[in-house]
């Protein structure tokens, strides 16, 4: 499904990424660690075509990432490391304002369940009264309403409590087996990689990580 071959990116000087190469199947859940500064948020944030690598070349689902970018951007969920909400807007108001945006319509019942799958109640309230960890859970609503056959999540549950982590966790594994979605998902919370993952690629070659994914029978795949 994803493609991604002798991918490199440096910013002036420093190589962050170096001929990065993976395969990602429709279904996978894949976690992307590595320690701060290692390159995960880049290497998202090319896969979510906001940057472009140096060299190399990706495809999803046979179509490249240069060449076909519109119908790629259609086919991908984002969620920055960053919050990206309009602070203020309603709860309510956000989801329409991103429904529209987009090219799935969805009615506003649907995009309430979204929010409440997400463990996110606050509907009518204003974002910028909202807690760090509500803004995550709506950042997560906002980018499921489209449907993406390819989710990518940077760091999406910091500062979210362990009960909706877990309810989370177990919705986004239902996504990957009930409509084969492909999700690849940073974080540094190592009992989270173990629980959500299928697979594990880490960038960088420090063997902690190795050490105490192996503990759990992960594959770890080194970049
Ligand atoms: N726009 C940019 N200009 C210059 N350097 C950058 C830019 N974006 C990232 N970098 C550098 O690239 C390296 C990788 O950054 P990146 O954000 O991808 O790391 P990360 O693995 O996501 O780290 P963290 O775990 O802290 O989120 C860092 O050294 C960072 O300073
Ligand atoms: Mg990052």
């Amino acid at each position: 499904m994803l493609d991604v071959r002798k991918v490199s990116k440096a910013f002036g000087t420093h190589q962050v990424l170096k001929e990065i190469s993976f395969k990602i199947n429709p279904g996978e859940i894949i976690g992307l660690v590595g320690e701060n500064g290692a390159g995960k948020s880049t290497l998202l944030k090319i896969l979510a075509t906001i940057d472009r690598p140096d060299s190399g070349s990706i495809s999803l689902n046979n179509m490249d990432y240069i060449k076909d970018n519109k119908t790629i951007r259609k086919t991908l969920g984002f969620v920055p490391q960053d919050i990206a909400v309009w602070e203020d807007f309603s709860v309510e108001e956000n989801m329409i304002f991103f429904e529209k945006l987009g090219w799935v319509k969805k009615s506003k019942k649907i995009l309430h369940e979204l929010c409440l799958d997400m463990k996110l109640d606050r509907w009518k309230e204003k974002v910028n009264t909202l807690s760090g960890g509500m803004k995550r859970k709506l950042n997560l609503a906002i980018t499921l309403i489209h449907e993406p056959g390819l989710l990518l999540l940077d760091e999406p549950t910091v500062g979210i409590d362990l009960k909706s982590k877990n309810e989370i966790g177990t919705y986004l594994k239902n996504l990957a087996i009930t409509k084969q979605t492909a999700i690849i998902y940073t974080s540094h919370d190592m009992d989270e990689i173990k629980k959500l993952c299928d697979r594990v690629l880490c960038i960088g070659d420090d063997p902690f990580y190795e050490e105490i994914l192996k503990e759990n029978e992960k594959t770890v795949i080194t970049l």
